[in-house]
């Protein structure tokens, strides 16, 4: 695993958006893997910057999120659709038919995930998978765990992850505690995985990259993938 060290969120995201923006370069068609949360804005960021001038284009891309919470339709402003909608896919040229999430409001969760998982199939597979890690080390919302998680599944988050993902949201108490999750599987499967993380993820950085393989860190099986790259803020 190849560990890159920036200085700030502005050199993150231009780390990251470079590889993102050779890779959709080289393969217009590309699937792109996307994480929400606070880690990859500077990425998002980066990317629309070069969309506005002429760089990049995203109109044959397609996408496929990570996650999203249960119970959330996607006009939560929440929801990951919400997000993704707000923090990219309204500033750049993405086929909305190429955009994909989980939908956290399905009747049944686990229907939706084995469509989910068809859909994967379906794409070929991620091509190039961007990630945040979590401060246990799940990726994804694969949370720590007594084995690897394969495909898409329900998933309950933990009470830490709960208690991280309450700051972006007014009432706590409103906070969902389960998620569907794309596995650890595919998510090994892309051909090219880049992680970013801030400078507060630094110990669960050092632990993922050289402690042991194991799905108690989640993000420790990167260790084992022929392209991952860790891009960590080290101010
Ligand atoms: C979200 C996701 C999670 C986050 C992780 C870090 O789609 O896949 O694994 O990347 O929880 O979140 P932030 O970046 O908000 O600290």
């Amino acid at each position: 695993m190849k560990l890159i060290k920036v200085k700030n969120k502005k050199e993150l995201g231009e780390r990251a958006g470079a590889i993102v923006a050779e890779a959709v370069k080289a393969m217009p068609y590309i699937v792109l893997g996307l994480p929400t949360g606070s880690s990859p804005m500077p990425v998002y960021e980066d990317l629309i910057l070069r969309y506005q001038k002429g760089d990049i284009d995203f109109s044959r891309v397609s996408t496929i999120n990570l996650d999203e919470y249960i119970g959330l339709p996607a006009t939560h402003t929440q929801s990951y659709h919400y997000y993704m909608d707000e923090t990219f896919f309204s500033h750049v040229n993405t086929d909305p038919a190429r955009t994909h999430l989980p939908d956290g409001a399905a009747e049944d969760p686990e229907a939706e995930c084995k469509k989910y998982d068809e859909l994967i199939d379906k794409l070929g597979g991620v091509d190039l998978q961007l990630l945040g890690i979590g401060y246990n080390g799940h990726i994804g919302f694969n949370e720590p765990s007594d084995s690897f998680s394969k495909r898409t599944s329900v998933v309950r988050l933990t009470e830490d992850t709960v208690k991280a993902n309450s700051r972006f949201f007014d009432d706590a108490a409103g906070v969902p505690e389960y998620a569907i999750s794309m596995g650890i599987r595919d998510i090994m499967l892309a051909r090219k995985i880049i992680l970013v993380a801030g400078e507060e993820k630094k110990d669960i950085v050092d632990i993922a990259v050289n402690g042991d393989i194991t799905p108690r860190v989640p993000a420790s099986a990167l260790q084992l993938h022929r392209d991952a790259t860790v891009i960590l803020i080290q101010g």
